[in-house]
C-alpha cells in the first residue's frame, strides 16, 4: 500500500532506517518521558484541583491533581534521566542540527530537574489541617510566591520547548514519518484539552481549593500566582 509505506518510510525519503539499540531507547524514553507523561501531568496540576462532582466548598481538599502530579512527574523525570544517560554514553559529538539537539535537549533536561529540585524545596504546608498553622504555603510567603512563579513558569516554558528537541531529535535520527505525525497529533488533542478546560473556567486557584473562599485565610487577600488562574470567590 502506497500510503503505508510513505507513512514508514524515514524523514529524508531514505530507502531504509537504521538506528542504533541506544539511540532507539533515548527516543523511546524522551517520548514517554517529555511527550506524555510531564505534559500530562502538568495539565492535571492546572485542572484537576476541583473536580466538577467533589461538590466544592463543601469538600475541600481533593488529592487527586497532587498524587497524580507527583506520580507522573517522578516517572517523567525518571525516564528523561535513563534517556539522556543512554544518549551521552552512546552520542561521539555531533554537529549541526545533532548539536543543537544536544545542547537543547541538556538544558531541558536540567530545567527537568531543576522542577524536582524546587518542588523538593517549595517549604511546609500549615494551615486548618497541619499540625502547625503557619507554613509557607497557607502563609503565602515570599519563598511560596517565588516557587510558585518559577515552579509554573520553567514547567509550562519546558513543557513547550520540548516540543522543539523532540522534533529534532526525530530529524536528527531520521524517524519514520508515521512517528511525527502521531505525535503532533496527540500534542494538537493536548492543547485542544487545555483550550476546553480553561474555557470552561477548570483552572482554580491552589489556594482556594485547599482551603475554601473564607477571607481568613491569609493567602486569599493576595491576587493568585499566574495568568488564567480563576478564584471562584473574591
Ligand atoms: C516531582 C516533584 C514535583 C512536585 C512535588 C511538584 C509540585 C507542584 C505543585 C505543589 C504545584 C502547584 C503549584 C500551585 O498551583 O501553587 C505544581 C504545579 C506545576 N508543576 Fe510541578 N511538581 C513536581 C515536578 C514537576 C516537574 C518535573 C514539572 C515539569 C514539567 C512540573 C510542572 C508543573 C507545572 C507546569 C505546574 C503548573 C500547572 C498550572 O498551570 O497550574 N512539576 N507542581
Ligand atoms: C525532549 C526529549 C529529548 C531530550 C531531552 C533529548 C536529549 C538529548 C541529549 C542531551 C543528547 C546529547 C547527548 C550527548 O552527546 O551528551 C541527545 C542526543 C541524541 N538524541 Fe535526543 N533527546 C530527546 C528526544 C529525542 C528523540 C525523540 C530522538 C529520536 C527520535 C532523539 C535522538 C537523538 C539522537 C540520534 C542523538 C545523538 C545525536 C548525535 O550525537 O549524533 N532524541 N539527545
Amino acid at each position: 500500500m502506497p500510503l503505508l509505506d510513505w507513512l514508514l518510510a524515514p524523514l529524508s525519503g531514505a530507502p531504509t532506517h537504521e538506528i542504533t539499540p541506544w539511540a532507539s531507547w533515548h527516543a523511546r524514553l524522551m517520548v514517554l518521558g517529555w511527550g506524555l507523561l510531564l505534559p500530562l501531568g502538568a495539565l492535571m496540576a492546572r485542572f484537576c484541583k476541583v473536580m466538577p462532582s467533589q461538590g466544592w466548598p463543601r469538600r475541600l481538599d481533593n488529592p487527586l491533581w497532587w498524587h497524580a502530579h507527583r506520580v507522573l512527574q517522578w516517572s517523567g523525570v525518571l525516564a528523561m534521566t535513563v534517556g539522556v544517560v543512554l544518549a551521552w554514553r552512546g552520542a561521539q559529538g555531533a554537529a549541526g542540527l545533532a548539536r543543537l539537539h544536544a545542547v537543547a535537549g541538556w538544558a531541558l533536561c536540567l530545567a527537568g530537574w531543576a522542577q524536582v529540585a524546587g518542588a523538593l524545596l517549595r517549604g511546609s504546608k500549615g494551615g486548618p489541617t497541619d499540625r502547625q498553622m503557619r507554613g509557607d504555603h497557607y502563609d503565602m510567603t515570599r519563598w511560596r510566591l517565588f516557587f510558585e512563579r518559577a515552579h509554573k513558569g520553567i514547567g509550562w516554558l519546558a513543557v513547550i520547548a520540548s516540543i522543539g528537541v523532540i522534533a529534532l531529535g526525530f530529524v536528527v535520527a531520521d524517524a519514520p514519518r508515521w512517528m511525527p505525525l502521531a505525535l503532533g497529533a496527540w500534542w494538537l488533542a493536548l492543547a485542544g484539552a487545555f483550550a476546553a478546560l480553561q474555557r470552561r473556567g477548570r483552572c482554580i486557584d491552589t489556594y482556594q481549593a485547599i482551603w475554601g473562599p473564607d477571607p481568613m485565610h491569609p493567602g486569599n487577600r493576595i491576587p493568585p500566582v499566574g495568568w488564567g488562574v480563576r478564584r471562584p470567590f473574591g
